[in-house]
């Protein structure tokens, strides 16, 4: 997978990629990530990319022109299958959206700043808006990140068997049910026993109870998809 992140502050995402899984991906290389300065298609000697709203209030607006530059020239060297827009008004991201996405080959994702983007990018460029969560980050890039991380840790041979995402909360709408290690009593506090029993389809079944029970305590909105 090819990812194109464009943003006006690139330097702040690296360091996700500098470690652990989304790391491993790239070293296997399963993925490829490029970063985009919106400034380098900047138009003028002042590196712009944002200017005042029409219409007057508060907070600049991200150019069309930078944005249409550099989407562009992406588009002209390959096909990209989503151009999806960080944004708090966008779909919120689910682990089904990050399934989804993690079979795609090619996506470009628009970070969002100051009070966003010309409303005439999202109408001939982007394909796809996604929140994180209703709240509002600063930008987009912070989203970004976190798109990046679950779409990444489902692409196949990202995560060994021991680590696969198909155990994960919120694949089949289900919590993950708790998980112990050693030592199996630590001051007094044990381990269940039926986990250093053995019985591997016993353990199965606790698990899945266990799931359920937690997330009809904490999420029973999951139960009812
Ligand atoms: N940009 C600002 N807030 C955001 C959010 N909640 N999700 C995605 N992008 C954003």
């Amino acid at each position: 997978m090819r990812l194109d992140i464009i943003s006006v502050i690139p330097d702040l995402m690296r360091s996700p990629f500098e470690a652990s899984i989304m790391k491993r991906s790239i070293e296997k290389g399963l993925v490829e990530v490029h970063f985009h300065d919106l400034r380098d298609y900047s138009t003028n000697n002042y590196k712009q990319i944002d200017d005042y709203q029409f219409g007057g209030g508060a907070g600049m607006v991200m150019m069309v022109e930078p944005i249409d530059k550099c989407i562009t020239k992406l588009q002209s060297e390959r096909n990209y299958d989503e151009v999806i827009y960080m944004t708090p008004d966008g779909e919120t991201l689910q682990q089904g959206m990050a399934n989804s996405l993690s079979l795609q080959e090619n996506l470009i994702i628009l970070c969002g700043h100051y009070k966003g983007v010309d409303q005439r990018v999202r109408d001939h460029f982007i394909t796809k808006e996604i929140s994180i969560g209703d709240y509002v980050l600063s930008g987009g890039e912070l989203g970004a990140i976190v798109l990046c991380d679950a779409i990444i840790r489902l692409i196949p041979g990202v995560l060994g068997n021991e680590t696969s995402a198909l155990t994960d909360s919120f694949q089949d709408n289900l919590l993950a049910p708790p998980i112990y290690t050693r030592p199996a009593d630590y001051k007094g506090w044990k381990v269940p026993e039926i986990l250093t029993s053995g019985n591997t389809p016993k353990i199965e079944t606790w698990r899945e109870e266990q799931a359920l029970q937690r997330t009809q305590e904490r999420r029973p909105d999951l139960l009812n998809k």
